[in-house]
């Protein structure tokens, strides 16, 4: 058991906005976390302070062991895999797939003139093998589909080893098909003993991949509920979060929810 976050009575504003409030959160090294609620609940804001890209206006983030604010965060941003759309956005469109992967091992996106080992190729074909892309190495980013954009993105997030992997909002934008793809990846990398700790960020129950362990529930930069999984996905909780009543419904590990 090692503690890889630990959240105590963060606030965070922008301005006079609070966007996160009274926040008190840890995470354990063999714990994978589903961060559910609805848009502008501050999610993303979450993952920004989780992976050492914010600080807190109030409060302490401890990342790693680590204090925000009293520790190098450059240093502890390699030791944290993070992927959003943010920063997809700064791929450039005529990178190979390889190099998408290769390039996270120096926290850069777009090759130049970094020196790359054998042994950074070597990993970066086995974590895109590892995600059924082996066959797209030379591939232009550009010309994938978004499912495999999203699986390739989800490789190069792994590439420095991380303790801790964050998704934000992985399976947005994806088919029917491409989404359970990838819930199926992400739920055999949350099974295996040997993973980081995981949090993944989404608005849909819809999206929690099967081995995923807690739960946390934001509404207006408030926790609602937090806790194992079962225990805190729950119609009441999530009637709260999303403020409207909410059927949900459990079926062999995957859940729908609807308008009650
Ligand atoms: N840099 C910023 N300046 C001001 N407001 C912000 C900023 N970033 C986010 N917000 C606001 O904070 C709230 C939470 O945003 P975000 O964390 O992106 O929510 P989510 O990811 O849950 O949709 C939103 O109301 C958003 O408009
Ligand atoms: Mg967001």
């Amino acid at each position: 058991m090692t503690e890889v976050l630990t959240f105590t009575g963060v606030q965070l504003r922008r301005g006079d906005n609070p966007i996160l409030r009274d926040i008190d959160w840890s995470v354990d090294s063999s714990e994978r976390w589903v961060v559910l609620g609805p848009n502008g609940a501050g999610k993303t804001t979450l993952t920004n302070l989780a992976s050492a890209r914010m600080h807190p206006s109030e409060g302490t983030v401890q990342v790693l062991g680590e204090t925000l604010g009293h520790t190098d965060t450059q240093d502890l941003r390699t030791r944290v895999g993070l992927t959003s759309a943010a920063l997809a956005d700064r791929i450039p469109d005529d990178e190979t797939v390889r190099d998408v992967v290769m390039t996270a091992a120096y926290g850069v996106t777009g090759r130049w003139r970094e020196e790359y080992e054998q042994v950074d190729e070597t990993r970066a074909e086995n974590l895109l093998a590892a995600f059924g892309m082996q066959s797209f190495t030379e591939r232009a980013f550009w010309t994938l589909s978004e499912g495999e954009r999203k699986r390739v993105q989800i490789a190069r997030a792994l590439m420095t080893d991380p303790e801790l992997l964050i998704l934000d909002e992985p399976a947005a934008g994806l088919d029917l098909g491409g989404r359970e793809e990838l819930l199926a990846a992400l739920s055999e990398l949350a099974g295996d003993r040997r993973s980081p700790a995981m949090i993944m960020v989404t608005h849909h129950v819809e999206e929690i991949p099967p081995n995923f362990t807690h739960a946390l529930l934001l509404r207006e930069g408030r926790v609602i509920a937090q806790g194992p999984l079962h225990q805190t996905v729950t119609s009441a909780n999530l009637s709260q979060a999303y403020d409207m009543p909410v059927a949900l419904h459990a079926h062999q590990g995957r859940w729908t929810a609807r308008k009650a």
